[in-house]
């Protein structure tokens, strides 16, 4: 079955809208995406139908029970978790990280070591090292290759110690692209005893997630990134969260998710999740049937095929944008280029052109409708280790499945004409 754009467009709205007279392209999708109509409808339906909270006794409060229950389980089946008191949500990927590093600071010793790497955005890299230096902890720094854009394993298992307790892991780049092989490298710290925490923000709109096969204790995502609205998801093994301190009020009870789910909770946020699910759904059943797996339970099966399909078709759009980018003169990619090694890389694209100054390229994309992010995007580890925090950082041009061909030629064109006369 084809990849229909069209009727892909066609379920969000935003893409129809226009900038002065001309179609917006919205290439900014790492920052976030836009929503189909089934996260729209479903924000209404709960903000309209079940606007009260949890566990009372009357109509309203039992749907909004039900609701939390049901956007649990969706996540669950999205991810292929074993359970859905196994899905924590909360406001965002970085609320939710910060509040784990109070929960698992205790954990662990002075003189204890935790890795990280070079590839993370901000938000797995400063709570962690908050963490270790409010606990005396020692961090080790994974370091990324700056030909290949990615890590040595070898390198990684140098890094491990009768010490290493925590590792932060980047599952893929938001600047670089790069997918990383986070079952090996989570194969590789949990056969030394070393608890794993998966950045999959820029992952999990890219591609399907099976949290039993990456064999991680905790993974993180945000719905926005996805095309759901702004929530963020924590995934935690059972038996991790289990045994867990929370940091919760009395009166809430101590078992897992509910202890870390403090306070009210968006019932719109959990709707609009459920809403995104249904959209992927629909996409892994209309436009992903070949990829539609007989070994997983059905929803996940729909939503991972849909994430297959769309991954397909976004090698398409990276493929064009970085042979675009490539043939301006003196631009320079940084991340994978060869197509033949797509399958380890989401289409998030950055570039830059030495004396260029990628604000002033954002501005000029912008006065044409196409969207995009310039700087570090948050990910300073990345920028740094690149060399280029003093320069403005990188210009990001980001597709995602909903994107066209078309709009890709089209930047491309534009971001050549500047650099021509600048
Ligand atoms: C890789 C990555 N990790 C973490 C974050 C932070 O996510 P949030 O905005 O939900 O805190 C982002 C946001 O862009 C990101 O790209």
């Amino acid at each position: 079955m084809s990849f229909d754009l069209d009727r892909i467009r066609g379920h969000f709205p935003a893409l129809e809208l226009e900038h002065a007279g001309r179609p917006r392209v919205y290439l900014d999708n790492p920052a976030g995406t836009q929503v189909p109509t089934q996260v729209l409808d479903a924000v209404r339906w709960a903000l309209v139908e079940c606007n009260a909270n949890m566990h009372g006794n009357f109509h309203t409060s039992r749907v909004a029970t039900d609701l939390v229950h049901r956007a649990h389980e969706a996540m669950a089946d999205m991810y292929h978790a074993a359970s859905p008191d196994e899905i924590v949500f909360g406001p965002n990927m970085t609320t939710l990280t910060f509040m784990m590093t109070r929960v698992l600071g205790p954990l662990f010793e002075p003189g204890d070591e935790i890795i990280t790497t070079h590839m993370e955005h901000d938000g797995n890299n400063t709570p962690w090292r908050r963490m270790a230096s409010d606990r005396g902890l020692v961090v080790k720094t994974l370091p990324f290759s700056r030909d290949t854009y990615d890590f040595d394993l070898d390198e990684l298992a140098s890094l491990i110690t009768p010490r290493t307790r925590f590792a932060s892991l980047n599952y893929a780049s938001n600047i670089l692209g790069t997918i990383n092989p986070m079952r090996e490298m989570v194969a590789m710290l949990k056969a030394a005893g070393v608890i794993t925490y998966v950045d999959a923000v820029q992952y999990a709109p890219h591609g399907p997630i099976d949290v039993q096969e990456l064999g991680c204790d905790f993974l993180v995502a945000s719905a926005y990134k996805f095309y759901g609205p702004h929530h963020g998801i924590l995934y935690g093994r059972a038996e991790m969260l289990a045994p867990l301190h929370a940091y919760k009020l009395s009166v809430v009870p101590d078992r897992a998710p509910d202890k870390f789910e403090t306070g009210t909770q968006s019932l719109e946020g959990q709707s609009g999740v459920l809403g995104a699910i249904e959209y992927l759904q629909w996409l892994g059943t209309a436009m992903g049937s070949q990829h539609l797996r007989t070994d997983l339970p059905r929803r996940t099966a729909e939503i991972h095929a849909a994430m297959t399909a769309m991954a397909e078709y976004e090698h398409a759009l990276s493929g064009r944008l970085i042979e675009g980018l490539q043939a301006i003169p003196e631009v320079h990619v940084h991340g994978i280029t060869d197509p033949t090694s797509f399958a380890r890389r989401v289409p998030t694209v950055s570039f830059t052109r030495e004396g260029l100054d990628p604000a002033a390229m954002a501005e000029f994309l912008d006065q044409h409708g196409v969207y995009v992010w310039n700087g570090h995007s948050y990910a300073l580890p990345v920028i740094e280790w690149l060399g280029l925090a003093d320069k403005g950082g990188v210009v990001r041009v980001g597709p995602t499945h909903y994107n066209t061909l078309d709009e890709v030629d089209a930047v491309v064109a534009l971001i050549g004409e500047f650099l021509a006369a600048h």
